[in-house]
Order: structure tokens, then sequence, then C-alpha cells
């Protein structure tokens, strides 16, 4: 008999979030339990969740009115809640009939133990924040069957204290992992076959481990995998030097694609965010980006509503947008989070329904942008990782393009985790259309 209990493990929020929950899987794995990927069979159902805005939290407690249900049809069902909700409201967490145990993001190497405890009848608590945790010794346990990307935390934790934001206080302060755990962590990827590498971070830009800093840990990895492509994300603006865009430069094997978050384009606004640079400064990283590395996809996050911001102020986000010509982004409204500096001494003072509004122009902007920089491509050869059937039919297949743009193709003989060269004939907002060639 099988005696192993099942683990079923589900994840919210960031690319973050997705690499701990294989670090959980990794930690679990070795202690006799089985991992299993249908909630029905699940033995532990762990939830690994996300608190950047409220609607992030909101989705939680729904599920686990859904998880009381299951609970009382099976009673020996246990739950256990992770990550950065469980790091913020964990005493709320667990008054709630349906979880049995809580634990923050540095505390996932005792989850067997608190299993043990809970087993026993108890609740159980665990959320101290570690400065010395970086899991470093852990290979996750990789989820995907398809062997294609990769996640790989290079940081954890936050010193940026953006006013708005959440992360600082729920991953606590910034750590740098060993640069040759790092590279053990490649070399797994590569003896399994991955095709690609993403290097993760709540900001990247800021890696430093003794005197090496993230463009020498990038360099170091594309000399290690060269025949694996490597992204990375998240970027900051206040931290992207030109000597990161040489060393981008110089390696074919570094995708040509930043994501960095603007948030906003108002003066006022960014300092009240406390961003740490300016519209012009920033305007400054992007003409420098298209310098150094002309085809280069650029994305951002963006949000509207912030305390304080006019009309004006918004029509200055929505300036940048389109004189940084974004690809795409991710674009959201100002959600107050209790306890961040903004909650304590701004007021949360645009009204939802002007929100909402401004959102909307945001979305509208970006569309047009999304297509105009698509519409460029028309005519252009890419190289595309393939990654998956289409959704609408098996005759197509989807991949990504270097600067992470869609490419929507008909099969022929590609099959998943090749690398095919196609030849883009269409595009619409969200995608390019095209053919091998
Ligand atoms: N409200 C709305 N959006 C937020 N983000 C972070 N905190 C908040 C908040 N309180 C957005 C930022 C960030 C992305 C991950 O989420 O744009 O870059
Ligand atoms: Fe990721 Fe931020 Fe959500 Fe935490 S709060 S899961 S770091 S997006």
């Amino acid at each position: 008999m099988n005696a192993k209990p099942k683990v079923y493990i589900e994840t919210y929020g960031c690319q973050m979030n997705v690499a701990d929950s294989e670090t959980v899987a990794a930690i679990l794995s070795v202690k006799d339990f089985e991992y299993c990927d249908d909630i029905k069979n699940a033995d532990i159902i762990l939830i690994n969740t996300c608190s950047v805005r409220d609607n992030a939290e909101q989705k939680i407690w729904n599920k686990l009115d859904h998880i009381k249900g299951m609970k009382r049809r099976n009673k020996a069902l246990l739950t256990g809640i992770i990550g950065c909700m469980a790091q913020r409201v964990g005493d709320k967490l667990l008054e709630h009939e349906a979880v049995n145990f809580v634990a923050g993001p540095d505390a996932y190497k005792k989850i067997p133990n608190i299993i043990d405890k809970v087993k026993k009848g108890e609740k159980v608590n665990e959320t101290e924040l570690d400065i010395e945790e970086t899991y470093h010794d852990i290979i996750p346990k990789r989820a995907t069957e398809n062997n294609i990307t990769g996640f790989i935390s290079i940081t954890r934790g936050c010193n940026n204290f953006c006013s708005y934001c959440i992360v600082p206080y729920v991953r606590g302060r910034e750590r740098s992992r060993d640069i040759s755990d790092i590279l053990n962590e490649v070399e797994d990827l590569k003896n399994r076959n991955y095709k690609e590498v993403c290097l993760l971070g709540q900001n990247v830009n800021s890696y430093m481990h003794g005197s090496k800093g993230f463009p020498h840990l990038l360099d170091e990895i594309a000399k290690f995998a060269p025949e694996m492509r490597i992204r990375f994300t998240t970027s900051h603006p206040k931290d992207l030097s030109d000597e990161l865009l040489e060393v981008m430069a110089k390696h074919k094997n570094i995708c040509k694609h930043i994501h960095l978050p603007v948030q906003s384009g108002s003066d006022k606004i960014l300092k009240l965010m406390n961003r740490g640079y300016t519209r012009d400064w920033y305007l400054n990283r992007i003409k420098a980006i298209r310098k150094f590395l002309p085809e280069c996809g650029i994305t951002s996050d963006i949000f509207c509503g912030f305390s304080g911001e006019t009309e004006e102020d918004f029509q200055e986000t929505l300036s940048i947008m389109q004189e940084a010509a974004y690809d795409t982004a991710f674009m959201f409204k100002y959600s107050e989070r209790p306890g961040t500096y903004a909650s304590k001494h701004l007021k949360d003072d645009v009204p939802e329904e002007i929100k909402l509004k401004r959102l909307n122009s945001m979305i509208l902007l970006q569309n047009k942008l999304s297509l105009q920089s698509n519409k460029k491509d028309i005519g252009k050869v890419f190289e595309v990782l393939v990654e998956n059937f289409s959704k609408r039919s098996k005759e197509y297949m989807i991949g990504r393009t270097d600067s992470n743009k869609t490419v929507v193709f008909q099969k022929q003989n590609a099959e998943i985790s090749d690398f095919v060269m196609v030849k883009i004939t269409d595009a619409s907002s969200a995608t390019l259309k095209g053919e091998i060639i």
C-alpha cells in the first residue's frame, strides 16, 4: 500500500510564487510526500497566495469557502495557506474553518514539521521572516511536464519600499543568492533539456553577491548555457545600468526583452510613490535601451488612481505610455494596502468610478500601441521557441520571439520545445501570425 500523503499546490500571483511552489514541492518530496495535480485526490491542499491588490486576496477567501465544502465531505483533508497573504493576515486566515495552518515565504522548510503538528489537531501559524533564508540548497521540483522555461529566483524580498507596495512587508529584506547555487540550478535545467531560463527577483538589477552585481551574473549564465535562452524580470528603472544593456547586447542567447514598470508618468506621483526616478530619467533609460538594443521588446506595469492623482497627472501617464511605446503592459487600479506608507500617510482619494474610467483609457491606448508595435513586425523573420498547441486548433502552434511576443503559426513539422524560424504575415494587438520558413 502506498501511504505517502498526496499534496496539491495551487499558485496565485507572480512568477516568484510559481518558483516558490516548486521549492515547496521539492521540500515535501524529500520528506515522503507525493505531489498530485488534481485537487480532488489531495490529502493536503496548499494555496500559495498573493497580497499585492485586494482583489487577489478576495479570490483566496472565495476559494476557502469552496474548500470548506470539500472538507465537510472529507474530514481528513488538510489545508495550508502559504505565501504573501499567509504573512500578511495569517491569524485571520487561521480563523477560517477551512484552514489548518499558515506558512510565510521564509518558513517553507518547516512545512513538513508543521504538517506533523497539524495532524495532531493543532492550528499552526509560522510566519517568522528570516533574513538568511534563500533556500540555497534546494533544487526546485519542476512542475511542468513541458520542459521549456525554468524559473530561478536570484533574489528574495525587496528593499525599495515604494509607498503603495506590500511586498517589502510580506517578503522581507532583499537577499541575493550565491552565483554557484544559481548556476547549479541552471545546470539542472540544462540536464533536463529545458530551452529557456527566466531569472526572477522583485528588482533583479539590485542583485549583489559579494562585489558581483547583476550584469556579472547575467554574463556568467549566458556563457554557462549558450544553447539556452535567458530572460529575467523585474527590472527597476532606477537601477537599470548601461553596463547591463552592454551585457545583453554581447550575448545572442540573452533575450532582448526588458520589463520596466513605470507605474506613473507624473513626477509628482512618482515622488509620492517613492519610486526613486523622474519621468525624464525613465525616458532616458528607454532611449538607452533603444540605442544599445534596437530590437528590444519593452513592457511595463502601470496603475492609475494613486493618492492625489489629478486628471493632469493621469494625462502624463498616458503620454509616457505613448513616448515609451510599450509592446504590452499590465495595467491596474490603485488598491490601498494596509500597513504601507501610503495607507498611513496618504489618502486613497480618487473615486472608484474615476479609477475605472482611467483604467479603461489606459487599456484602450495600450491596445493601440500594441497593435502598432505588432504591425511593424509584419514581413520580418523571428526565431520562435514553440511552447504549445494553439487553444483553437491542433493544426496551429504558439511560441514566443526573443522579444517576448506571442506568435501563432501552422504546425507543419514543428514540435513543442523546438526552435523554428517564422515569417510574420499578420498581426493583431495580442499576437503575431506567421508561417514557418
Ligand atoms: N495597487 C495597485 N497596483 C499595485 N501594484 C503593486 N502594488 C499595487 C497596489 N497597491 C502593481 C504595480 C507592480 C505590479 C506587480 O503590481 O504595478 O509593478
Ligand atoms: Fe508576488 Fe507580490 Fe503577489 Fe507576493 S504580493 S505573490 S510578491 S505579486
